[in-house]
């Protein structure tokens, strides 16, 4: 290896480190596939619903608060953090279909099969 090839290298090994300091100080999440999340085909169509509806407001994989909280291991523990309801699909549903407080309703807009993936999604959280 020459010098300059040598020089060269060393250039895009600080290009790289600096990218990667950059990324990890942005908090900037690589978005995962699907596949890697080891999604089925129903938990996928309702990462569709959840990135078209929910992800402005809710974190899914991150517990940075937006609007809302995050929604990460949601149906991990018996309740809800903030509602203190139960964490369960009927329960979920409800808030989905009618809101709550500064949470707006989605039963007019999702159809009962959407519902249904989302909460399949919201599982894997
Ligand atoms: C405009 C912002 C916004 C959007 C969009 C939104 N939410 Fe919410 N969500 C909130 C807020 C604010 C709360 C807290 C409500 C309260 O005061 O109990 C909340 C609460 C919740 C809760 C209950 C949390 C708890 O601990 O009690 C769930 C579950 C939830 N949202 C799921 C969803 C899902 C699923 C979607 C997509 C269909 C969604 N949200 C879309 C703002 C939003």
């Amino acid at each position: 290896m020459n010098l300059k090839s040598k020089i060269i290298n060393l250039k895009l090994f600080s290009l790289y480190l600096f990218l990667s300091a950059t990324l990890v100080a942005c908090d900037v999440e690589i978005r995962k596939t699907d596949a890697q999340l080891g999604l089925n085909p129903q938990q996928s169509a309702g990462r569709r619903v959840y990135d078209s509806y929910c992800y402005r407001c809710h974190e899914p994989y991150s517990s940075r608060g937006k609007k809302g909280r995050t929604l990460k291991g949601v149906f991990g523990r018996q309740f809800l953090p903030q509602s203190g309801l139960p964490a369960n699909d009927p329960q979920v549903g409800d808030i989905i279909r009618y809101g709550r407080n500064m949470m707006p309703s989605f039963g007019q807009e999702l159809t009962p099969q959407q519902i249904q993936d989302l909460l399949a999604y919201l599982h894997t959280l």
